[in-house]
């Protein structure tokens, strides 16, 4: 029987990359965000490309109103449910800096709001006893920066919520894969200066697959970043702080 997949944050260019593979092999498709005559198409898209349906659910990580329709559907799936979260903010650090009230939405969008639902797909996953959950999360997670610390806070709070699920999934039959992309060419980077190595998101979807093959627990993508970030991570915190990295 096929896998279905609840897709948060489903208009993301990179969860339409991987939702263009999911469908291609067969799976079942159901496409979670705040914009349904938008994902709307994207599901047409997945049905023509051999999904074995596909269809839209609202989500809104800041109501949680949604989150108890989209339980109910997972439940109502037969066979393994599995959840791919792409959901994310990063206003720019200035603009939370002057308004700190913006925090609890940039916290909500890449946390909270995704782990409420994942929170309740997971005793459908340990009562199947499989299913997978994907997480992107960041490298800007790994360590705060000047410029991004409050989203990377969101992240890195995503990350360890995620190592979490997995130690508790894993012993369930299910999987959890931590997603860490570096700088990737999407509509959340549009404009933004400075960005090297850029990535497509069509290449974000090719190791996440390739991961899930080989049942990896973390990954960067592209790989390289892992590299980037050991480095990052051994600068001593008396010079770190002095950097604009
Ligand atoms: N682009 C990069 O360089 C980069 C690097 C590392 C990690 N990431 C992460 O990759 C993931 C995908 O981002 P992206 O780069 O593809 O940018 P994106 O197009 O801006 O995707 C962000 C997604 O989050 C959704 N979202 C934001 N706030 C939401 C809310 N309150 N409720 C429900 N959905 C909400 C957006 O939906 P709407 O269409 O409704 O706004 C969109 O689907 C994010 O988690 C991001 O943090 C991106």
């Amino acid at each position: 029987m096929a896998e279905t997949w609840i897709v948060l944050g489903a208009s993301s260019s990179m969860a339409r990359a991987l939702v263009r593979r999911l469908a291609a092999r067969g799976d079942g498709l159901i496409l979670a965000g705040r914009d349904l005559g938008d994902l709307e198409r994207d599901a047409a898209d997945a049905r023509v490309r051999g999904a074995a349906f596909a269809e839209t659910i609202r989500f809104d990580a800041r109501d949680l109103a949604c989150v108890a329709s989209i339980l109910a559907r997972a439940g109502a799936c037969e066979g393994t449910v599995s959840a791919a979260v792409f959901v994310g903010s990063m206003p720019p650090q200035a603009e939370i800096d002057a308004d700190p009230g913006l925090i609890e939405g940039v916290v909500t969008d890449s946390f909270t709001g995704p782990a409420r639902v994942l929170q309740g797909l997971a005793p459908i996953i340990e009562a199947r006893g499989a299913g997978t959950v994907i997480g992107v999360g960041s490298v800007a997670g790994d360590r705060g920066r000047i410029g991004n610390y409050v989203y990377g806070a969101a992240k890195a709070a995503f990350a360890t919520y995620l190592s979490g699920l997995r130690n508790r999934l894993g012993r369930a039959g299910g999987h959890v894969l931590t997603v860490k992309p570096g700088f990737t060419d999407t509509a959340m980077t549009w404009g933004i200066e400075g960005m090297f190595l850029v990535a497509s998101p069509d290449k974000v979807a090719t190791d996440i697959l390739s991961a899930l093959e080989k049942q990896r627990n973390v990954i960067y993508t592209p790989f390289f970043w892992m590299g980037i970030m050991g480095i990052i991570r051994l600068i001593p915190e008396r010079v770190f702080k002095k950097l604009s990295v």
